[in-house]
C-alpha cells in the first residue's frame, strides 16, 4: 500500500514538474511577443488611449479592395503617374513602389524623404500614407493624408497590384482585436500545443488525486 503511495506520489510530483514547465515555457513565449506582433500591441494600446486604431493593419488588408483603392487613387494623380514608365510630374512616378527603396527613382526628392533610408513595407506606406508630414516631418508631399484605415488599406492593395507582389502580412486571429489588451495572446502557432501539455499535466494530477483518495 505505501509502496503505491509512493509511486503516486512521484507520478505527481513528475505531473507537477510538467505543468512547472509549461508555464515557464508560456511565459517564455510571452516575452518575445511584443517584437512579433508589436503592431498588433501597439493598436491595442492605442485603442485604449486617444487615438482609434483598433483593427490590425494586417487584417485590414485581407479584406482590402484595391478596385477601391484604384477609385481613391484619384487623390493622387494629380500629382503621380503609377503606370510602369510614367512621368514624374509634382511626385515622382510610383510604379512598383511597394517593397522598394525609399526615394529611389530619379526624382528630386527631398533630403527628408532621402535619409529615411529603408524599403516601403505595409507598415511604414501605410504611415506614410495616414500623415506624410508626420511620418517624414520636412518632406515636399502636399498632401494631409487619408484618416479612414480601411481606405488606406484598400490603396496599398491597389498600389502593390501596380507593379509590386509584396507578401500580405500574416493575419492575426479573428478573435485577437476583439479581445483588446489580450491581442496579443492569441494566433501564436506554439501556444496551442504548449496549452495542450498544461492540460495533459493536468489530467494527470487530478487522475493521481482520485488514485491516492
Ligand atoms: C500635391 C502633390 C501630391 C499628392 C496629391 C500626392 N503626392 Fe505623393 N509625393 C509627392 C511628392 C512631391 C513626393 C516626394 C516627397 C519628397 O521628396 O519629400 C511624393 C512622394 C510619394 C511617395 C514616395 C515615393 C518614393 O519614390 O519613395 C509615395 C509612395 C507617394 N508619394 C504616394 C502618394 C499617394 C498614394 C498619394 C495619394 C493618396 C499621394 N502620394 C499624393 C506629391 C504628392
Amino acid at each position: 500500500m505505501s509502496d503505491s503511495n509512493t509511486i503516486a506520489g512521484w507520478v505527481l510530483g513528475a505531473g507537477i514538474v510538467a505543468l512547472g514547465s509549461g508555464i515557464l515555457f508560456g511565459q517564455i513565449f510571452h516575452a518575445k511577443e511584443p517584437e512579433q506582433e508589436g503592431y498588433a500591441i501597439a493598436a491595442a494600446e492605442g485603442g485604449g488611449g486617444g487615438e482609434e486604431e483598433a483593427i490590425p493593419l494586417a487584417t485590414l488588408l485581407a479584406s482590402a479592395d484595391a478596385a477601391k483603392g484604384e477609385t481613391a487613387f484619384a487623390k493622387c494623380t494629380a500629382c503621380h503617374t503609377i503606370a510602369a514608365g510614367g512621368a514624374d510630374g509634382v511626385g515622382p512616378n510610383i510604379h512598383a513602389i511597394m517593397g522598394k527603396a525609399k526615394a529611389a527613382g530619379g526624382f528630386a526628392y527631398s533630403s527628408a524623404l532621402k535619409d529615411m533610408g529603408g524599403n516601403w513595407t505595409w507598415e511604414n506606406m501605410d504611415a506614410w500614407l495616414a500623415s506624410p508630414k508626420r511620418y517624414a516631418p520636412g518632406n515636399k508631399m502636399s498632401f494631409p493624408g487619408i484618416s479612414d484605415a480601411q481606405e488606406r488599406a484598400n490603396l496599398l492593395a491597389y498600389m502593390n497590384s501596380q507593379g509590386s507582389s509584396l507578401p500580405l502580412p500574416a493575419a492575426p486571429a479573428a478573435d485577437a482585436a476583439a479581445e483588446g489588451e489580450a491581442a496579443g495572446d492569441a494566433a501564436t502557432e506554439g501556444q496551442p500545443s504548449l496549452d495542450a501539455e498544461q492540460v495533459a499535466a493536468d489530467q494527470a494530477i487530478d487522475a493521481q488525486a482520485e488514485a491516492t483518495e
